[in-house]
């Protein structure tokens, strides 16, 4: 196998960057709301999209639109969403980051068929437990956590690759008085960058390796699949290589990498002329104790990075180049910033951020080792954990809620692990401290080639099945998935 794998060319011209504005996605608004729950309706179907300019992309998207709409929630408010799906495949809905009770994580068999069709028996989602809805299914989240950037995005089994790829990814924000008591840009300063890659095919669709709404079987190992699918075509908000304006203050850049395969460096050209370019305030779960300094920030897929950068330092007039060091040709772009004016900056970064419970080795009751290989299984090939691949009647964990464990991960080549409800903190790096990055708490960590990375969490709130797997989409898809249980 490879570690770099082939890059998908778009088959049509690709515009020029830095000239089309950034969008910000649209904000979901309730359709009720009373003392305790806010309710949406939220429905995945399939729409036409102008991506690339003058070109008709066919998308699935929440609502026809990608990225979707993004949901504005504050801690502890249950949000009520109905996701209605009149794909023309069943459809899993997560909530990536929140703490969720089992029957509304979207486990990746708890399908919701479309209105018609699909009947479930044929087509190999032999799993006694799942939970088949037809039509919609209400998730249910309570969102007793942390402010913090999360997102939702398909989840089924096998399937989460193509389907996140052809749009269905959306930002949920929940929002707390902690953090609206910090003097942090707003409003307008503060800009949510959801970054992704796609290649376009001649007839100006995404361009994605076998795709096949029928797939319902583990694939062959491609070369396009071993490494994940990549793009030459990097996306801000939906938007190819966007620009946008702004005032030379501090901006809240909160950034997720919504790509299925592709990680990132990101880094500011020209780099302000004193002082490092990115001040981190949070990470995938929140706000971070303390700030942390970065020249560059990587993000593998599904991290959150949310950083402050000073656009007053530039002179005005500035173009400012969101570069990614760990791309090449087309992708080493991201988009760009245009400082066009000075304005009074009333924010500051607080030297205190957060109340951040370290969580020490002493207080674990287990260690428990996953390695995370591609090998063989049976006749088939695929990215397997700890030797098998993802099956719903095998538990590979049996944590007992309110215990601290320690997850020990071991991997061949880059893994970016996601844990479903359990945030965690990284307790060491190959054998070393954990990276500046690595601060404060995390729902998913990236491991480098032949790399040992240990977590620590805390089990809580509910009893139920969840899963843990790479969020290399095509990872996933072959199998790199495991169930968990809280008991
Ligand atoms: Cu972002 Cu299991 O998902
Ligand atoms: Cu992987």
């Amino acid at each position: 196998h490879t570690s770099t794998g082939a890059v998908l060319r778009s088959a049509v011209p690709l515009p020029a960057p830095f000239q089309l504005p950034l969008a910000i996605p649209p904000v979901l608004e309730p359709v009720a709301q009373d003392d305790f729950a806010d309710r949406y309706e939220i429905t995945a179907r399939e729409a036409m999209a102008e991506i690339l300019p003058g070109l008709r992309t066919p998308i699935w998207g929440y609502e026809g639109i990608f990225p979707g709409r993004t949901v504005e929630s504050r801690r502890g408010r249950t949000a009520i969403i109905r996701h209605r799906n009149e794909l023309p495949v069943p459809t899993v809905a997560h909530l990536h980051g929140g703490r969720t009770p089992p029957e509304s994580d979207g486990y990746p068999t708890d399908l919701v068929l479309p209105t018609r069709g699909w009947d479930h028996g044929h087509h190999g989602m032999h799993d006694p437990r799942a939970s088949i809805a037809r039509g919609s299914r209400e998730y249910i989240y309570p969102l007793d956590q942390r402010a913090a950037l999360l997102w939702y995005h398909d989840h089924r089994m096998d399937f989460t690759g193509p389907a996140v790829y052809r749009g269905l990814a959306g930002l949920h924000v929940v929002r707390d008085d902690e953090e609206d008591a910090l003097p942090l840009p707003r409003g307008e300063r503060e800009i949510p960058l959801l970054i992704t890659d796609r290649a376009f095919a001649a007839d100006g669709s995404f361009d994605y390796p076998s795709l096949d709404p029928s797939l319902t079987t583990v694939p062959g190992v491609t070369d396009a699949y071993a490494a994940g699918v990549l793009g030459d075509v990097v996306l801000v908000n939906g938007v190819p290589w966007p620009v946008h304006e702004v005032s030379a203050t501090r901006h809240r850049l909160r950034v997720l990498n919504a790509s299925n395969a592709r990680r990132y460096e990101l880094a500011l050209d020209p780099p302000p002329p004193d002082g490092p370019a990115f001040v981190q305030i949070g990470s995938d779960g929140g706000l971070l104790a303390s700030p942390v300094a970065h020249d560059s920030i990587a993000l593998a897929s599904a991290e959150r990075h949310d950083v402050i950068v000073d656009f007053g330092r530039y002179p005005v007039g500035t173009e400012v180049t969101l570069v990614n060091r760990l791309g090449t040709g087309s992708t080493a772009q991201v988009m760009r910033f245009r400082v066009t004016r000075r304005e009074p900056d009333d924010s500051a970064i607080p030297p205190r951020l957060s109340e951040v419970e370290p969580l020490r080795r002493e207080q674990a009751v287990v260690t428990r080792d996953f390695a995370f290989r591609s090998g063989r299984h049976g006749d088939r090939r695929g990215w397997l954990i700890g030797g098998r691949p993802f099956d719903t009647g095998y538990v590979a964990a049996r944590p007992r809620l309110g215990d601290v464990e320690i997850w020990r991960f071991v991997a061949d080549l880059h893994h970016p692990i996601h844990l479903h409800l359990a945030h965690f903190q990284v307790l060491s790096r190959g054998n070393r401290e954990p990276h500046p990055l690595d601060a404060g708490w995390k729902d998913t960590v990236d491991l480098q080639p032949g790399e040992a990375v240990e977590v620590i969490t805390r089990f809580e709130h509910y009893r139920g099945r969840y899963v843990f797997h790479c969020h290399n989409a095509e990872h996933e898809d072959m199998g790199m998935m495991a169930t968990f249980e809280t008991t």
